[in-house]
This record gives C-alpha cells, structure tokens and sequence, in this order.
C-alpha cells in the first residue's frame, strides 16, 4: 500500500469516527435530562457546531491528498468503531460517554500523526496536532465534570 493510501484509509476510519461522535453529540443535545439540561444542551450544540467544522477539514484533506472521502450513512456506520449511543440521557452516563469517544478519537490522531510523519505528510501532521490539542482540552474537561 503506498502512503497516501494508507493515510487516506486512517482518514477515512477517523472521519467514519467523528461521524458518529457527532450525530452522538446531537442525540445528547436533544435528549439529555434532568439538572444539568441548560449547561450540556448548550455545551453539546458548541461541540457538535465545532466538530462539524473539523469534520470538513478532514474530508477536505482527504481529498488534497488524492483520496475519496467517506460521505454516506451506510460507510459511517460500516467503518466506525465508535458506535451509537441510543436513549442515552442521565447526564453522567452521557459524559462518560463523551469522555470514551473522545479516548477513541485521540487514538486514531496519535496514531495518524504517527503515520503521516513517517511518510512526510506536514499537512495531516498539522491537522492532527490540531485536533489532538483540542480534544485533550475536552477530554480534560469531561474528566473534571466527572469528578464533581
Ligand atoms: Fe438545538
């Protein structure tokens, strides 16, 4: 497999990913209930806004580097390793929950950076450094919620 391939193919597994901790997060923003309803139905529709942001990003450098990215339901859900989290709305279960996606996700980047610098690929280092660094501050933050 050539490089390129292999990045495209890492890419498209974590793209397939933060689908799924998207449309996650939206279930949460929807469904979440009792005390702290105001603080997460907000907090989710920021995150889930920025993931949208980053979601793009991926494909899009997919695409830079001669790949196709994945853009259906079915490749999402066939690809992912994050699964749904169904009728999940009691706000501990649903932030340890954020807390294991986000786990998920950082794998995947620490993983892609790895192989991206390996093969010269300065952009999708960049990308991850970026992506790694805002979901250890989230993660940081779930934790810390966590342990009230
Ligand atoms: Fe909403």
């Amino acid at each position: 497999m050539k490089n390129n391939d292999m990045i495209t193919q890492k890419l498209n597994a974590h793209l397939a990913d933060y689908q799924m901790f998207y449309q996650n997060l939206r279930g949460f923003h929807w469904n979440i209930r009792g005390k702290h309803f105001f603080e997460l139905h907000t907090l989710f529709e920021q995150w889930y806004d920025e993931a949208a942001g980053r979601i793009d990003e991926i494909a899009e450098r997919i695409l830079m580097i001669g790949g196709q990215p994945l853009h259906t339901f079915a490749g999402y859900v066939e690809t992912a390793r994050i699964s749904a989290y169904e009728n999940t709305v009691e706000a501990t279960a649903v932030m340890r929950a954020v807390s294991e996606m986000l786990q998920e996700l950082l794998a995947n980047e620490l993983d892609l950076l790895k192989t991206a610098a390996d093969a010269g690929d300065e952009g999708t280092v960049a990308l991850m450094s970026e992506l790694i660094a805002g979901h250890e501050k989230m993660l940081w933050m779930t934790r810390a919620w966590l342990s009230e």
